[in-house]
């Protein structure tokens, strides 16, 4: 499975702070946000990644990731001329994903506590979302399940929400999807809609909604609460475990994506700083454990 990470977007709620850097390279806590999303695929096995942002913002993640050989993973990249809709991606990436099935995610949403190795090892065709509670439903596409546990219908940003399941925004599609969106008309707004495409799925009988359990979270960090918030979240856990939140080279190692020698090469070849002495430690640790 390959995966997209979509980090572009007006990101007009963080004005000034995306005045000169984007939203998906603000901090939340002592890492870039990029890095969540980035974890979040390669903790769940995914080693091939296209990120898609705006021309004025690549540059800066091509800075910040390379060709993310330092992660054990290969990252290519791609323009969103303007944002016109999530599922413009699918379109942008298609050579990318060839005849693979794919997993996109937001490169502004943060999961912490879940794991979706399964949910990308074991998925064969169709399409498989997410369901998490929140208590603000109507921000989000909601979905409403039948009382033997299935997606029932999906509204987007409803004014009265049937549910207070919210999808987050990480998606897994078969390789249908590339036709599906060239299908879609942009919606009012002028964007091509992620929703338009689960409801395609939905209707074609073949779309997976997974509840994500209660005791994970889910942050999106879009506006300057979000992201305080998401900062003062990723900093609570640190400080009680020690273990880092979002840190893509600790998730490739666990992986085998990178062996013990290179991670530990990885984490000499940075600047003498805290995240290099938390990656020195994980080497130690395993050094102890061995
Ligand atoms: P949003 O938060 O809905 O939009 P935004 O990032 O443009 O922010 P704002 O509403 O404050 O202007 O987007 C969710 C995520 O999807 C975010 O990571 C940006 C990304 N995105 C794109 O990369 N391209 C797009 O065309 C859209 C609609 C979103």
């Amino acid at each position: 499975m390959k995966g997209i990470i979509l980090a572009g977007g007006a990101g007009s709620r963080l004005y000034p702070l995306t005045l000169v850097a984007s939203k998906q390279l603000q901090p939340v806590y002592d890492k870039p946000m990029i890095y969540h999303p980035l974890t979040t695929l390669i903790e769940g096995g995914i080693r091939e990644i296209c990120l898609v942002s705006t021309p004025i913002d690549l540059p800066r993640f091509r800075q910040l990731l390379g060709d993310g050989s330092r992660m054990g993973i290969s990252i290519e990249y791609r323009e969103q001329a303007r944002p016109e809709g999530i599922a413009q991606a699918f379109l942008i990436a298609e050579s990318f994903i060839g005849n693979d099935a794919v997993a996109l995610i937001l490169g502004d949403n943060i999961f912490h506590g879940a794991d979706f190795a399964s949910a990308f090892g074991h998925f064969e065709r169709g399409a498989t979302i997410f369901g998490y509670q929140v208590l603000d439903p109507e921000r989000y596409g909601v979905v409403e399940f039948d009382g033997s546990g299935k997606a029932a219908s999906i509204e987007e940003k409803p004014a009265t929400p049937k549910s207070n399941y919210a999808v987050p925004g990480l998606y897994i599609y078969d390789n249908d999807v590339v036709a599906i969106v060239k299908n879609l008309k942009p919606s009012a707004r002028g964007e091509l809609e992620i929703t338009a495409v689960n409801m395609e799925y939905l209707t074609r009988g073949t779309l997976r909604v997974e509840k994500l359990h209660r005791g994970m979270a889910w942050l999106d960090a879009g506006t300057s609460t979000s992201l305080h918030d998401a900062s003062a979240y990723v900093q609570t856990i640190e400080k009680r475990t020690g273990i880092k939140v979002g840190c893509p080279e600790e998730a490739a190692y666990h992986r085998g994506f990178l062996s013990i020698s290179q991670f530990e090469e990885i984490a000499n070849a940075m600047p003498c700083c805290e995240y290099r002495s938390y990656l020195q430690s994980v080497v130690k640790q395993v050094g102890r454990t061995n």
